[in-house]
């Protein structure tokens, strides 16, 4: 009797976190983010049962917030964006993988309406990426409704699976406080109880340069895209900026100042860390063979990605398939929430 009680496996958590689909993803996206979520998944409790019940889309509708003007692209990045989780190694037996628009009965922008009833517009201005954004994106005119809802469209998307916790980069953490806030008054309001309020689970995000040195960001044009074939990883890499104290073959670097270096922690092991670090200070190495080593290093970690990434594109209904089948799985879970929202909002049908 007591035996199956205390033989019950442990409890899944519930995680869940959203992309923009941008475009093909580049190192930063998948070190910062995806990475992580594959970890996520794939994580076990000591009894080999899921530590996770995870459910990870494509948060197009917020793509469309700052592309409205333009959004010929949005079709085609989601279908790449898609490719890039699945050949991350996104599973969609272990993970629910959709699309936000293609939820059946949109329930996104349901919740979305029924929360933009009693947000205060206070809360929505003060949230610091509604400004910094539109200083950021001068090129595009984001004084829209829109945009200013965008955090609370975010809201919407998390509260709508009732997650234990949504993992996120340091930049997106405002934007869970919001949503926070947004439950406290939904559950104040109504006296309910069915939006818990989440939390974050910060992603740790290793400095990521690009070949520039810079950040890598799609806007620095400075990325190693996921899907970038070999010789192409090769040729980027061969410019990256290095320690410009190091000029001649002669000289010594510094292997504490160069974006390269950076790159060797993420990605080498640390066998080669130290070789190449010893080379460096010593002179011992130039930077095209340290640069070389980063490569293989790279190919590497996205050999195994790629290969999945070509048994895919070989099969784009496969995909279609599987965005279908996610999105019915989170229409499906969605549901649940939504049934007591409304119930409580006093909205009708259902
Ligand atoms: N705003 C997030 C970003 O730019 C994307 C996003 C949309 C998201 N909805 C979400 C992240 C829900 C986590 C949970 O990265
Ligand atoms: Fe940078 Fe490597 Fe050149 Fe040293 S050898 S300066 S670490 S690229």
């Amino acid at each position: 009797m007591s035996s199956a009680i205390s033989k019950s496996s442990a409890t899944a958590k519930r995680v869940l976190s959203g992309m923009r689909p941008t475009g093909k993803l580049h190192l930063g996206n998948y070190m910062g983010a995806l990475k992580n979520w594959v970890d996520l998944q794939n994580a076990v409790h000591a009894d080999g049962t899921p530590k996770y019940e995870c459910y990870f889309f494509i948060a197009d509708l917020h793509a469309l917030t700052t592309d409205y003007a333009d959004p010929s692209g949005v079709l085609g990045n989601i279908h790449q964006v898609a490719l890039d989780f699945l050949s991350a190694g996104l599973n969609p037996e272990q993970s629910v993988v959709f699309v936000q628009s293609q939820v059946p009965g949109h329930p996104h922008e349901e919740l979305f309406t029924l929360f933009s009833m009693f947000t205060p517009l206070g809360w929505l201005e003060r949230v610091p990426t509604y400004k910094d954004q539109q200083e950021q994106l001068k090129e595009k005119d984001l004084n829209t409704y829109g945009f200013l809802g965008y955090p609370l469209l975010q809201a919407a998307d998390i509260l709508l699976y009732q997650p234990d916790y949504v993992p996120v980069g340091a930049d997106q953490v405002a934007h869970v406080e919001l949503t926070r806030e947004v439950a406290r008054r939904f559950n104040s309001l109504y006296n309910a109880t069915c939006l818990p309020e989440p939390d974050v689970l910060l992603t740790p995000s290793p400095k990521l340069p690009g070949t520039d040195g810079r950040k890598m960001s799609k806007s620095y044009g400075n990325t190693i895209l996921l899907s970038d074939p070999e010789k192409e990883i090769r040729a980027k890499l061969k410019t990256m900026v290095t320690d410009p104290a190091r000029i001649r073959r002669t000289d010594v670097g510094n292997p504490d100042i160069c974006p390269v270096f950076d790159l060797h922690k993420v990605f080498s092991d640390v066998a080669t860390q130290q070789t190449v670090r010893d080379g460096c200070t010593t002179a011992g190495i130039g930077c095209i063979d340290c640069k070389g080593k980063v490569a293989d290093a790279v190919c590497a970690t996205l050999a195994p990605i790629q290969q999945r990434r070509s048994e895919l594109e070989a099969n784009p209904h496969l995909v279609l398939e599987i965005l279908s089948a996610g999105a019915a799985r989170a229409s499906a879970r969605a549901a649940v929430t939504m049934a007591e929202v409304r119930q409580v909002m006093g909205v009708a049908g259902k």
